[in-house]
């Protein structure tokens, strides 16, 4: 008893330092942050209404970084109506950085880059609505685009909103590069209520990298918050976003997504197994899923991920729920999530450089013990005939994974 009581005590004194420290550590940000800036923060700066499912389309950057036009954007909305991905919900067509010039003009606007956008924003946002599809564009907080060739908005927020406003823009994503050394939680924050004041619904794309942790704060702010630095086009880079964005599932809820980058799906640096590893984790992480690559030059197999009617229909699921990471062995992962209808999602990964055979048991996913369970396999477009008991077992490649719907059928 004595002992305890001793352990008790220390537990108690440890628990003060932890108190202290935090409270030392909530002091040291609240003094770089003024207390209105604090009010702005708390207050939801954000009510458009947008994201009640991730929002799905194309952006320009991961396929074309620097290099587009108008004729681009054009023909990639066309491309999205004449494949029938619109209608499977991909209607954002985003343009990245590097469409304007790299001066305001006399009054302070920004001006469409000449050389490449010289019908100017506006005539392109009436083009991309006129196919039913919305417009999306990019800027920074901060003073320059990270591509140096144009001006970032800080400073100019309420100006630019009311441009992107008049424009008839549906979606900005907003960067961080050259920013002043401010913090993302001051500059954040004046473009939410800038995009509120200029009164058209603009979906807000904080691209914040994951610096300072925005699943934390990102909800007042945007309808979704990068959590990882860019995305390359390789199986160990897209995995690495993949993981640094689970830590934050908890965070996730309709209104506001957490992001781990734009799709690479079709760009060619991986081998469709990955391909598919890499759209089923997006998917079920309800991630923004936007496309980036060529939609007008797709090939067959590309366009069979990205237009998989039934995994798409897991991302854009009504209950809006993460699937996280429930439980690993080595290079064999077992990620889960609830859906709508008591049903779960269930996407199990072989990350090693072997076949191997993994079991996912009813205890990990969440499913009461006893319950007798139908399996629809995503990827194979079938529903299993076995039912399963208890656990459910999968044989996988190198760098393949499983994606089944569960659902309870007694
Ligand atoms: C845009 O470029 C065209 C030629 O490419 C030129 O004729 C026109 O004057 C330019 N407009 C502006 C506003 O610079
Ligand atoms: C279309 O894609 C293929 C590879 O899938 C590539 O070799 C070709 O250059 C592309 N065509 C254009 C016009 O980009
Ligand atoms: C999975 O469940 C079945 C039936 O309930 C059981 O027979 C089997 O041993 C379980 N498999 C594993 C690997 O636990």
């Amino acid at each position: 008893m004595e002992r305890r009581k001793v352990d008790d005590t220390s537990l108690v004194k440890l628990m003060m330092c932890f108190l202290l420290s935090s409270l030392m550590l909530m002091g040291a940000v609240s003094s770089s942050v003024s207390d209105k800036e604090q009010q702005l923060i708390r207050r939801n700066l954000l009510a458009n209404g947008l994201g009640l499912t991730p929002p799905m389309g194309w952006n320009s950057w991961n396929h074309f970084y620097c290099n587009i036009n108008e004729k681009v954007i054009k023909e990639t909305a066309d491309a999205l109506v004449s494949t029938g991905l619109s209608k499977l919900g991909y209607t954002y067509v985003n343009i990245d950085d590097c469409w304007a010039e790299i001066a305001r003009d006399t009054k302070g606007y920004l001006v469409p880059k000449n050389s490449t956008f010289p019908s100017g924003i506006k005539a392109l946002a009436d083009y991309v609505h006129s196919k039913g599809l919305k417009l999306g564009i990019y800027s920074d907080a901060g003073y320059f685009t990270c591509s140096k060739t144009m001006p970032g908005s800080l400073g100019h927020e309420e100006q630019d909103a009311r441009t992107f406003a008049s424009w008839g823009i549906d979606y900005l994503k907003y960067d961080n590069c050259f920013n002043g050394g401010s913090r993302p939680t001051v500059r954040y924050p004046v473009m939410s209520r800038a995009l509120m004041k200029a009164g058209r619904p603009i979906f807000f794309s904080l691209c914040e990298w994951g610096d300072l942790h925005p699943a934390l704060w990102g909800f007042k702010l945007g309808n979704s918050w990068r959590t990882t630095n860019d995305i390359a086009d390789t199986w160990d880079s897209m995995m690495s976003r993949a993981d640094m964005n689970e830590v934050y599932a908890e965070h996730a809820r309709p209104g506001g997504w957490n992001d781990p980058d734009m799709l690479e799906v079709g760009n060619g640096g991986m081998t469709t197994d990955e391909y598919i590893v890499h759209f089923s984790i997006w998917a079920i992480s309800k991630a923004p899923l936007l496309l980036g690559c060529d939609v007008r030059n797709m090939t067959k197999e590309t366009m069979e991920i990205v237009a998989n009617k039934e995994v798409i229909a897991i991302n854009q699921d009504p209950l809006g729920v993460q699937a996280k990471k429930v439980r690993s062995e080595g290079d064999q992962e077992i990620w889960a999530g609830p859906l709508s209808g008591y049903r779960f999602a269930l996407l199990l990964v072989n990350r090693g450089p072997r076949k191997y055979t993994t079991t996912a048991y009813w205890d990990d996913i969440g499913i009461p013990p006893k319950s007798i369970v139908e399996a629809r396999d995503l990827w194979e477009h079938k529903t299993l005939k076995t039912r399963f008991t208890g656990n459910i077992t999968a044989t996988m490649g190198s760098h393949t994974c499983k994606l089944y719907v569960l659902k309870s059928v007694s």
